[in-house]
């Protein structure tokens, strides 16, 4: 238990991170400009199957912003508005890309308000990571394209070696 205040200028950038991207991290970046801390947070998506375990790209994003005392990094296994709840966190960061995730995005926003007093704040995704999403990155690494364009740098080896024991587990 934090027990961060309502005042408290504390937000939760949730999603899989599966693995964390450039693009993840610009969203991170634009949200320290309006919070003073920034929780991230990754939780489990009913409609994925992850390649990283929970525990995997904890360390990950640890990896990728360490060095950054605003950035906290946590996992969570269960409902956001739970997390949020046991931690009176009231805002919601989330990156959105053009036209497609808005359905997607829109819904949980009034799922998560439904179950709890929340706002979620949208950053538009800039333009160069429009097109980027951890799904696209994992199937450029499956088929052994480079994907040092789209991971942190620090992070890029791990993400290479984690699909090539992955690859030799499916083959
Ligand atoms: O990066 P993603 O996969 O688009 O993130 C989606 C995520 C993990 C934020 C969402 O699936 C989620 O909040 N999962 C936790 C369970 C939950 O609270 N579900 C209800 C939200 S509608």
């Amino acid at each position: 238990m934090k027990d961060f205040s309502y005042q408290d200028r504390i937000a939760v950038y949730p999603g899989s991170f599966d693995p964390i991207t450039l693009g993840h991290i610009d969203i991170i970046n634009r949200a320290l400009k309006l919070f003073d801390k920034v929780i991230v947070l990754v939780l489990f998506n009913y409609r994925k199957k992850p390649l990283f375990s929970l525990d995997e790209r904890v360390r990950l994003i640890k990896k990728a912003t360490e060095g950054n005392e605003k950035i906290i990094v946590e996992s969570f296994k269960g409902l956001l508005v739970d997390y949020l709840k046991q931690n009176n966190i009231r805002f919601v960061v989330k990156g959105m890309r053009a036209i497609s995730d808005f359905e997607y995005e829109f819904q949980q926003h009034l799922v998560n308000s439904k179950l709890f007093d929340v706002e979620t704040v949208f950053f538009m995704t800039k333009f160069e990571y429009n097109f980027l999403s951890s799904s696209l990155v994992k199937e450029i690494a499956y088929f052994g394209g480079d994907i040092s364009p789209f991971v942190p740098s620090n992070i890029l080896q791990d993400v290479l070696e984690r699909m090539d024991k992955f690859k030799m587990e499916v083959d």
